[in-house]
């Protein structure tokens, strides 16, 4: 095993010798900026990892890692423009630099790009990663349409909101875990109990991204902050300020989240006010942490050895601290 810098940096090398931008340039250009835009590579570090972890050579698992990270940053083109986000990774977003059509394109070119890089695996291998990250992609599409319906509803409830993030996030991670094993040849039991554990995982992380959307710190934090309350998204901040605010507060939530008002500055103080007050901040933490904890149990069942367990508990810890 490595340290993980180490998977990131051999991932980053491997990631810059794919990238050419060739003609049609607008179609190519936007692809390499935003894979140029850096970002924290966890789900290729996960894949990289846990190829390791069950045995097998990092190396064979870097197009996996390369697929997974280029399907990631696809479907940000695409939600970027779905959430009508200005900014991304501190830059302007690929719709916002080019324009929304260039970003329908370079994201379809992006998504092929992904299925292609599995052509480097053959027979069985194949077979099984191309099926999980089908099944995985189509997943992600789903969650993303929930997202955008609960936007419009007004009775989401706890359990569509987990089931939301389980299906927009929490898939991708657990599936580039189960690849890492697949690659690794892993057996069925591993590979399950490795998806369990990325699922738990990547509930704990969409938790976090929701609490930073509206607590994160502006000059680092690298997306609009406020983006969510703006976009009228029903987060499990929003869900548990609703849960336990006073009538007052819950009308003047819910009066809030039906509108899009010019400027925004005064909604999204507002808002993160009602969210600290309530306790919803508090409770979402906490939730973090819960799911983290429910990750690191089924840690617990894995036959392997201590000192991977700690890597992927270090994994784990580091993400439930991050500021970005
Ligand atoms: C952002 O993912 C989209 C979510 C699923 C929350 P990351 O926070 O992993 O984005 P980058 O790749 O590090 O920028
Ligand atoms: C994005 O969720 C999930 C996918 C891109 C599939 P968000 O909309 O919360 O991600 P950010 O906050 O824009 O990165
Ligand atoms: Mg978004
Ligand atoms: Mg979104
Ligand atoms: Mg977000």
């Amino acid at each position: 095993m490595h340290p993980i810098e180490y998977y990131r940096s051999e991932f980053i090398s491997y990631l810059e010798s794919k990238t050419t931008t060739k003609e049609p340039i607008n179609l190519y250009q936007p692809i390499t900026y935003i894979l140029g835009l850096g970002g924290k590579r966890l789900r290729p570090v996960l894949v990289l990892m846990t190829a390791e972890i069950f045995g097998g050579d990092y190396k064979k698992a870097l197009d996996a890692a390369l697929a997974i990270e280029v399907f990631h940053n696809f479907s940000l083109v695409h939600d970027d423009i779905m959430d009508a986000a200005p900014l991304r990774r501190g830059k302007e977003t690929v719709h916002e630099k080019w324009d929304i059509n260039t970003g329908i394109l370079s994201g379809d070119a992006m998504l092929i790009n992904a299925y292609q890089l599995f052509e480097n695996y053959s027979g069985e291998m194949f077979r099984d990663l191309a099926k999980l990250f089908s099944k995985t992609a189509l997943e992600v599409c789903e969650g993303q349409q929930y997202d955008v319906d609960f936007e419009t509803r007004d009775d989401v409830t706890q359990a569509e909101y987990l089931k939301m993030i389980e299906y927009k996030t929490a898939v991708l991670v657990a599936a580039a875990m189960k690849m890492g094993g697949i690659v690794a040849g892993a057996s069925v039991d591993e590979q399950n109990d490795i998806y369990e554990f990325g699922r738990n995982l990547g509930i704990a992380f969409q938790l976090q991204d929701d609490y930073l959307d509206a607590f994160g710190d502006p000059k680092t934090f690298g997306k609009q902050v406020g983006g969510d309350i703006i976009e009228n998204k029903k987060t499990f901040l929003y869900l548990k300020a609703i849960e336990s605010g006073s009538a007052d507060q819950q009308k003047e939530l819910s009066d809030l989240f039906s509108i899009h008002p010019e400027d925004s500055e005064d909604k999204v103080n507002t808002v993160k006010d009602i969210f600290s007050i309530t306790g919803a901040a508090v409770r979402t933490q906490k939730e973090i942490e819960n799911y983290t904890e429910k990750a690191f149990s089924v840690l617990q069942g894995l036959t392997i050895s201590d000192d991977k367990k700690e890597l992927l508990h270090q994994f784990g810890g580091n993400l439930m601290r991050r500021k970005v």
